[in-house]
């Protein structure tokens, strides 16, 4: 078989050279060329291979375009289904990142299987693993008896083929980086390859309303392997994250057309496979010692989502002449500022002293409501004296010690006081009385406007 044309098309500039190179010679930029397929030679009447796939031509006023029912296919999972925006949407492709053995293909054969009993018969194409292999995870998972189709290709014409035979219900392919197509020469995982892949997948999603998912591995960065046109060419971008050792797992939705981004969904890595947690706040805060000094619980928002989570900080004798600032789980550079301002504006020493900020639970906050808390935590750690056990914290500190107000106030109000929480110190600028009326009743709701107000709050 005469194997097709290819050339490599520098990304930056678009020249064009018969074989790879390191440098682009025509504008010097480095690493910026990718196998692409020849086009015809100018003069043989050709239409672009994707032609077929393109739909509507004409223009339609807008007020005429008629809405169709968004129909959502729940994947039995409901944390998953949350991530996504409420089910899979028919015809979108879906990209799942994550890093090797986080537990992508155990969530996602979970699913298929769900998804096979309950809408309709699923593709599994595993280029990664063999059919055994899946089915002897699926055993350990406790999948049944469904419509369930298992393939081991690498092909992604082949495994387009098989699409076509059983014309499924979903479609999952693990993964984007293992797979190729017999129209490129180079490797699987090459640029060219993943982006062929991702267009002929998302060309397939489309044409035949099938929801895809493909598999995409992180590197060690933490971005997705290959293009970051792969994030461009799907309609949902999902990560999936959380620390190795521990067992809880988060997947979260960077990218989503068919609803909210920073979504999470929360799950536990159990023997037999992974088990939701629709109540995070609950395992974010079971192991607290509660009252013991050096700890704050804080209400933060994960997408739509309020969470607890308890922060934690001990500060400590240095014993050699440079103190330490160690934070985990928070922005090294917050918290610096925090201390600064614990320093100036609380009148605490802190200039002898190492000071470690850990968020329990191994998660990451990046929202300025959780800095009360760090202060709160350092102080109560200083001072060696415990917080109420019964208190929630939020807010964020400025630099001249003044509490700020934050959005969604309400929301992390409302968690606290389901979660047993009988008091929330929270900016005073945050006491209106809509406010007041999510927490009513069960909770009391104390504004502070500075540092030392709500230290004497928290700290009595
Ligand atoms: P896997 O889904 O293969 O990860 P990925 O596809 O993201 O590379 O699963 C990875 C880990 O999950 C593996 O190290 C073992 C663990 N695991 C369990 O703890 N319980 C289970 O039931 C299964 C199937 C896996
Ligand atoms: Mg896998």
């Amino acid at each position: 078989m005469k194997s097709p044309k290819v050339v490599f098309v520098c990304q930056e500039c678009g020249a064009q050279a018969p074989k790879w190179m390191g440098r682009c010679t025509e504008c010097g930029a480095w690493n910026s060329l990718v196998e692409e397929r020849a086009e015809s030679p100018a003069g043989t009447p050709t239409t672009n291979r994707f032609s077929q796939f393109s739909t509507s031509s004409t223009a339609r006023l807008y007020a005429e375009v008629e809405m169709s029912q968004s129909v959502r296919l729940s994947t039995g999972i409901g944390e998953f289904d949350r991530v996504l925006g409420g089910g899979v949407v028919p015809g979108s492709l879906i990209l799942l990142g994550g890093e090797p053995g986080i537990g992508k293909s155990t969530l996602l054969l979970q699913a298929a299987a769900h998804f096979a009993r309950e809408v309709g018969p699923v593709l599994y194409a595993s280029a990664e693993e063999s059919e055994h292999q899946v089915k002897s995870r699926g055993d350990r998972l406790g999948v049944g008896a469904s419509p369930l189709y298992l393939l081991s290709e690498t092909c992604i014409e082949r495994i387009l083929e098989e699409v076509s035979r059983l014309s499924p219900a979903l479609v999952v392919v693990d993964s984007v980086q293992t797979v190729w197509s017999n129209k490129f020469q180079s490797a699987p995982g090459s640029i060219g390859q993943v982006r062929e892949a991702a267009t002929q997948f998302l060309f397939a999603a489309k044409n035949q309303n099938i929801p895809t998912v493909l598999v995409g591995h992180v590197t060690k960065d933490g971005s997705l392997a290959g293009p970051k046109v792969l994030e461009h060419v799907v309609d949902t971008v999902l990560y999936f994250e959380g620390e190795r050792h521990h067992s809880h797992r988060v997947v979260r939705a960077v990218k989503n057309r068919f609803g909210a981004v920073s979504e999470l969904g929360v799950f536990e890595m159990t023997g037999s496979g992974l088990r939701p947690v629709p109540n995070p706040s609950q395992l974010f805060l079971s192991e607290r010692a509660s009252g013991a000094p050096g700890s704050a619980v804080v209400c933060c928002i994960e997408g739509s989502r309020p969470i607890l989570v308890e922060v934690q900080a001990l500060v400590s004798t240095s014993t050699y002449g440079n103190p330490r600032r160690m934070a985990i789980g928070i922005d090294q550079n917050r918290l610096s500022l925090l201390l600064a301002v614990l320093e100036k504006r609380a009148g605490l020493s802190l200039a002898g002293d190492d000071v470690y900020v850990n968020i329990a639970g191994g998660m990451t906050i990046d929202e300025p409501a959780a800095d009360l808390s760090v202060v709160a935590a350092v102080a109560s750690s200083v001072r060696n004296r415990g917080l109420s056990a019964s208190t929630a914290v939020f807010g964020e500190v400025g630099l001249s010690g003044e509490i700020r107000g934050i959005p969604q106030a309400a929301l992390r109000v409302r968690e606290a006081a389901q979660m047993g929480f009988s008091r929330v110190v929270l900016p005073a600028g945050n006491l209106d009385p809509a406010d007041n009326a999510q927490g009513e009743g069960r909770c009391e709701l104390v504004g502070v406007r500075t540092v030392g107000e709500a230290l004497d709050q928290l700290i009595a």
